[in-house]
């Protein structure tokens, strides 16, 4: 790998969180989307973010009528996070809204199947926007984040793997 431009294989953390700390992350991801201010997508998400040093802080989707100024729940947390001076993460969950948020009206678009936006996920795992994912990586690419469901299940990626190849800070310093 080493020279031929690409990032190390991702391995799995000593640090990774777990029993009671993990249970107490995904359950501020949880919590955060019920702060979601998304009147146009109908489509709250919660993010917590868990610090070097063990500290949560959490975020939820920031919309605005002036659609493209809205925000995702994860770079809500993550400019918590680095506000308050924090810089080295080890984790992050991500939730998205269970079925207690009122569809968004069904639409069909010509010759295409039925969709709605939001709630007709429930059977999958939120995943975080690409632009999310570049935010992350700026501070590392070995740290984990768990992609739940609504009924809570959730599946663990490390950074490297949701955004392989990536360009960060370190790249900056290459010739
Ligand atoms: N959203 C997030 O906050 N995080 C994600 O991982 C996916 C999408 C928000 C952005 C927007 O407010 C709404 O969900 C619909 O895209």
């Amino acid at each position: 790998m080493e020279g031929d431009g690409q990032h190390p294989a991702p391995t799995a953390p000593p640090d990774r969180p777990h029993g009671e700390r993990l249970q107490l992350l995904l359950r501020r991801s949880r919590e955060a989307k019920n702060c979601a201010y998304c009147p146009y997508s109908r489509f709250p998400v919660g993010a917590a973010l868990l610090t070097a040093g063990g500290e949560i802080f959490s975020g939820c989707n920031v919309e605005n009528a002036c659609y493209s100024l809205g925000v995702c729940a994860e770079r809500t947390a993550i400019q918590k996070a680095i506000s308050e001076g924090h810089t080295s993460f080890r984790a992050m969950a991500i939730t998205r809204s269970s079925a207690d948020v009122p569809p968004a009206p069904l639409t069909v678009r010509p010759n295409s199947v039925p969709f709605s936006s939001g709630s007709d996920m429930g059977d999958h795992f939120i995943t975080p926007c690409g632009a999310c994912r570049q935010v992350m990586r700026e501070f590392g690419t070995d740290w984990d984040i768990y992609l739940t469901k609504a009924d809570g299940t959730y599946i663990v990626k490390r950074l490297e793997e949701l955004l392989p190849l990536s360009f960060g800070p370190e790249d900056l310093k290459k010739v």
